[in-house]
């Protein structure tokens, strides 16, 4: 998983606090961690999961989805929510990433649910329906300027948008850090900031969660 900008010790702190889960979603943090692959982690997870519960959220669809671990949090509370009745849609470029989520949330009995879609998940969620209760992102940081116009066509009014790795390692605060994916975060920050459109928090855990309402 990609660093968090906490001390290790609160971030395992926030992580250990969150409540037992299936074998196989801690089988994917193993994973995630012997491999160096970025996921949300535990208490992001258990984060994203409150949030579709709390706004009873029946479509779902998330961008950069590696493989899975975000999507098996957001279809848990979909099940709990709405039983089989919901969908999330399940976007990566990786023809292996996507093969893979389909067994990890295959083990979870979650496979119903789930949407995949292999390509640009941006294009992926431009050619939906639209009317999204909740999108969350976690594609490459220097295109997330160019994701907001569809997230905003594509989301309900009232939707919840939660966007991964806004603190970036706290790379955002250094002025000398001009590469491509800081200078992205820091445009789609400031979008969402200047926008009448959003109200928006980003919550300092991990890498920096933000979570917006579209109003
Ligand atoms: C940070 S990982 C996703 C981790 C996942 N959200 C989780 O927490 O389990 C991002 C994944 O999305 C892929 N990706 C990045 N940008 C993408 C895009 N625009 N379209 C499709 N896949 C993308 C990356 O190659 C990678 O597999």
């Amino acid at each position: 998983m990609s660093d968090s900008v906490l001390p290790a010790l609160l971030q395992s702190y926030l992580d250990e606090l969150v409540p037992d889960r299936p074998a196989e979603l801690r089988a994917m943090e193993a994973l995630a961690a012997a491999e160096g692959f970025p996921i949300i982690g535990p208490a992001c997870g258990q984060l994203c999961y409150l949030v579709a519960r709390m706004v009873g959220a029946r479509r779902i669809f998330e961008l950069g989805s590696g493989f899975g671990y975000s999507t098996a949090w957001f279809a848990r509370a979909l099940k709990e929510t709405h039983g089989d009745a919901g969908e999330v849609h399940h976007t990566v470029w990786e023809q292996d990433l996507s093969e893979q989520a389909r067994r990890h949330l295959a083990a979870l009995g979650l496979l119903d649910l789930v949407r995949f879609h292999v390509g640009e998940a941006v294009a992926a969620l431009s050619a939906q329906a639209g009317g999204f209760d909740l999108i969350f992102s976690d594609i490459d940081k220097e295109d997330y300027p160019a994701s907001l116009p569809v997230i905003e066509r594509q989301l309900r009014p009232g939707g919840v948008l939660i966007v991964d790795n806004l603190l970036w390692g706290n790379r955002v605060l250094d002025p000398a850090a001009d590469d491509p994916a800081t200078a992205g975060i820091r445009r789609f920050t400031r979008l969402i900031a200047d926008s009448p459109q959003w109200t928006g928090s980003i919550l300092p855990i991990r890498d920096g969660l933000l979570l917006a309402l579209k109003r």
